[in-house]
């Protein structure tokens, strides 16, 4: 089960697009500096995170923002590495997601940032996968009332019955481009979890590159699902399915034996 202390960050985490304060537009790392005592908690909070694959080898750097073409006033970056076996992009999604309710608890500003054009090469063996940018930042540029984030509706993307406490909160995930490319379908106690393709927009481009992310976001959604299941109380089995495919629905996850 997934750290009951991420669930009430579902409401305060936003994306940091910029970490500098508006009125003197320097960076809040001027202000206020994240601790190496708080770098190794970040640490540890990976390490110790849940996984879709606990066999799938991941890894995370703490790194400098030179090697990076990120820059949007972050103190640093947080690189992560996986090994490429299937669905791991997924299974990144669905750890680095706790990562980002994680430093939201701890008054850290992230953003995740793929559309890094540095090259970014190998660690421990395994590929670059995705960073995510980080900084301190005052309590109060939280996110303050997140039914006013842009997101799809519940009905667009709940098929079936919606259920109290789940449905609405569940949209609140984040994801690349803000695409959402997700669909829940409700069957009596069994919750079916597709990843969406939506019409491609022309101006995206690389087509892959959207693709690449939305297997991430799926990882994501998962988290926050998962999230709100516990959250009410509810007991599941999950199920994966292995998304090598590219059609308009995909299926990645089924919850079933869903009681309260
Ligand atoms: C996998 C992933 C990659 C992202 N890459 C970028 C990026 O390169 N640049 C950026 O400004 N935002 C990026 N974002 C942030 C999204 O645009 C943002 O999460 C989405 O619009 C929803 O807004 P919110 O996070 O404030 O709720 C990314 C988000 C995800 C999940």
């Amino acid at each position: 089960m997934l750290s009951k202390e991420l669930y009430p960050m579902i409401f305060k985490r936003k994306s940091f697009h910029t970490f500098r304060n508006w009125k003197t537009k320097l960076s809040y790392s001027e202000e206020y500096r994240i601790s190496d005592d708080e770098y190794a908690d970040i640490l540890r909070f990976f390490e110790n995170s849940d996984r879709l694959y606990p066999e799938i080898r991941v890894a995370m750097r703490i790194a400098d923002n030179k090697e990076t073409s990120c820059a949007r006033g972050q103190e640093k970056v947080l690189l992560f590495y996986s090994e490429e076996k299937d669905n791991y992009l997924m299974n990144i999604g669905y750890i680095c997601e706790q990562l980002d309710l994680y430093l939201a608890l701890r008054n850290i500003g992230a953003l995740w940032f793929g559309l890094n054009i540095a090259r970014m090469p190998d660690y421990k063996g395994l590929k670059y996968v995705i960073m995510i940018a980080v900084c301190k930042v005052p309590e109060d540029s939280f996110r303050k009332d997140v039914y006013k984030a842009k997101r799809k509706t519940a009905e667009e993307i709940w098929h079936g019955d919606q259920i109290n406490g789940i449905s609405e909160r569940v949209r609140f995930a984040p994801s690349a481009c803000n695409t959402q490319p997700w669909i829940i379908e409700n069957r009596d106690d069994t919750f079916d979890v597709y990843r969406y393709r939506s019409p491609i927009r022309k101006w995206v481009r690389p087509v892959d590159g959207v693709i690449h992310f939305n297997h991430i976001d799926i990882g994501i959604f998962l988290c926050f699902l998962e999230l709100c299941l516990d959250q009410e109380g509810y007991t599941y089995k999950r199920k994966l399915f292995i998304d090598d495919k590219n059609e308009e629905m995909n299926l990645v996850a089924r919850y079933e034996n869903i009681s309260a």
